[in-house]
């Protein structure tokens, strides 16, 4: 699965350096769609795993605002693996996408920007379905 196709996009954040420290902004122009809510993940424990399901609408963008992690991404054809380490950087996941996130550094933490609200039935947690899912017509 290439970066940059549909699927998936490495975005910058726009980052404003000064001598006193760095601030990064996410704004609905940086990111192609409307901020609905925002969630992170924090205190996570060494070699935990997250993810491990995709979304019927859902589209995320996942920036890692300290420490690094590794997104495995699956479109149904492809794995491709893409390292979080910046946080001016961020990764747009379109729905579709199977995702899991792994070897979290110590103290990491990963920014998700969703563009809809928490609704449990967009999941597709189990693998099978979602390769049937990809491949409906
Ligand atoms: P989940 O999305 O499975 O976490 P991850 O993909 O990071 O492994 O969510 C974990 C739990 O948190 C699950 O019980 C649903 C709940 N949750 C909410 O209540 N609201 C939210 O916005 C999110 C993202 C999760």
């Amino acid at each position: 699965m290439k970066i940059n196709n549909r699927g998936i996009q490495i975005i910058s954040i726009p980052k404003i350096e000064e001598r006193r420290g760095n601030l990064s902004v996410i704004e609905n122009d940086t990111i192609p769609f409307d901020i609905k809510r925002v969630y992170y993940l924090y205190d996570i424990p060494t070699g935990s795993e997250r993810g491990g399901h995709a979304h019927k609408d859902l589209r995320q963008f996942l920036v890692a605002l300290s420490g690094s992690f590794d997104v495995v991404l699956n479109d149904g054809k492809e794995e491709t693996i893409i390292t979080l380490n910046k946080p001016y950087e961020g990764l747009l996941i379109n729905s579709g996408i199977w995702r899991e996130l792994q070897n979290f550094s110590s103290g990491s933490i990963c920014l998700v920007v969703a563009s809809e609200v928490y609704i449990e039935e967009d999941y597709i947690r189990d693998f099978d379905e979602f390769i049937k899912y990809v491949n409906r017509k």
